[in-house]
C-alpha cells in the first residue's frame, strides 16, 4: 500500500529565456515576451508529492516538517525573490524554463529523501501553466 504525502511552497523569481549563442532576433522568435532583455517575474506555486509505505512506527511516510524543511533550505531560500538567470548558479548556463526549474529542484530534493521514496515535482509558472518531472 503505497500514500502520497503532498506540500506546497511558493517562491516569487525573475527570468529571461534565452540561449546566448543564438541572436536577439532568433531568441525574440522562439520565446517572443519571455526573452525581454529586462527580465520579467512569476510567482512559481509549488508542489512536492513524496510517495512511499506508511513506516508502521510513525504511520507516516514522510515527516511533512522535514519535507516543509527541505524545500524551504533547497527552493524557497535557494530561488525567491532572486533573477534566476543571474544569481542562481544552476542557471548560469541553463535556460530557466518551467521544465528545467522543475528538474532542478528536483535533483536538489532528492538526495535528501530516502530512496525508497518516490518523489514528484509539479511546478506552476502560471495558474494555467505548470509542469511535472518525476526523475523519469
Ligand atoms: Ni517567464
Amino acid at each position: 500500500m503505497k500514500v502520497t504525502v503532498s506540500r506546497k511552497g511558493h517562491f516569487n523569481a525573475a527570468h529571461r529565456l534565452y540561449r546566448k549563442d543564438w541572436s536577439d532576433e532568433k531568441n525574440e522568435l522562439v520565446f517572443d515576451k519571455c526573452s525581454n532583455p529586462n527580465f520579467h517575474g512569476h510567482n512559481y506555486e509549488l508542489i512536492v508529492s513524496v510517495t512511499g509505505e506508511i513506516d508502521q512506527e510513525t504511520g507516516y511516510v514522510i515527516d511533512i516538517k522535514t519535507l516543509k524543511d527541505i524545500m524551504k533550505e533547497e527552493v524557497e531560500d535557494a530561488f525567491d525573490h532572486k533573477n534566476l538567470n543571474i544569481e542562481v548558479p544552476e542557471f548560469k548556463e541553463l535556460n530557466p524554463t518551467a521544465e528545467n526549474i522543475s528538474v532542478i529542484i528536483y535533483n536538489k530534493i532528492r538526495p535528501r529523501i530516502k530512496s525508497s521514496l518516490d518523489l514528484e515535482i509539479t511546478l506552476f509558472e502560471t495558474p494555467r501553466n505548470f509542469v511535472t518531472y518525476s526523475g523519469k
